[in-house]
């Protein structure tokens, strides 16, 4: 297990992020929690106010490839894959990439990039609906922090299950008291956050031996 950012050629945001004064309102989280269209291409205060590819993926597709060893023909699955904008990058970067996304949301299913048509499957991830050791590396992206703590136990467990050593998972977290003020006035889907000491013990407690980093809002 292995602390790794996979994710640090992502562009950072141009958003001037600080402490808000209110916290985001209960029928903002309510609808964001619902993962339709609010939450993906509704406004900001929902949600990412416009879910579009832009290849900002492609250089992550490149770090996931190198890191796992990733070869023509290995199955790689991105578990909350949204409208499947890295599963087409890994197919881009490495043709012939067997790339699957998993997400809760029909939505994002309905709305996906035309090339993975087909290679996204609807699901929870507290239950993933493959064998065990069935896939070369899976990948969760600020997915798993969005359950309570027995699921989000349960689905790192699955993630564990499919690619035994070989997983990266990325979730909310904060180092500073000042970073979790501003993560808490932002926060709209998570349930379940932690320091990165924090998280490590729950990966211990689910018996995870993947990869892991932290997506941590900088003011
Ligand atoms: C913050 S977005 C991240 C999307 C993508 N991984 C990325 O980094 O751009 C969270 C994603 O997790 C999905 N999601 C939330 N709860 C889920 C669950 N229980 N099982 C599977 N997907 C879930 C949402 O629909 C959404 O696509």
């Amino acid at each position: 297990m292995a602390e790794i950012n996979l994710l640090r050629r992502y562009p950072r945001s141009t958003r001037n992020i600080g402490v808000r004064t209110a916290a985001q309102s209960e029928e903002n989280i309510r609808i964001a929690r619902e993962y339709g269209r609010e939450y993906f291409d509704g406004s900001r205060d929902t949600g990412y106010g416009g879910y579009r590819y832009d290849g900002r993926w492609i250089p992550i597709a490149e770090d996931m490839i190198a890191h796992f060893g990733l070869k023509p023909g290995d199955r790689v699955l991105d578990v909350g894959c949204g409208k499947g904008f890295l599963v087409k990058d890994l197919s881009k970067v490495c043709p012939g990439i067997e790339a699957f996304g998993l997400d809760v949301s029909e939505y994002a299913l309905m709305n996906c990039e035309p090339e993975v048509i087909g290679r996204l499957h609807l699901g929870n991830c507290v239950k993933l609906p493959f064998p065990n050791n069935s896939f070369a590396a899976t990948i969760a992206i600020n997915v798993v922090h969005n359950l309570d703590r027995a699921e989000c136990i349960a689905a790192i467990k699955e993630i564990e299950r499919l690619s035994p050593g070989r997983a990266y998972i990325q979730v909310d977290s904060y180092r500073t008291p000042a970073q979790r003020q501003i993560f808490l006035s932002w926060v709209l889907t998570a349930k379940t956050h932690h320091d990165p000491a924090g998280w490590r013990q729950l990966f211990e407690e689910a018996g995870y031996t993947g990869d892991y980093y932290w997506t941590i809002i900088e003011a």
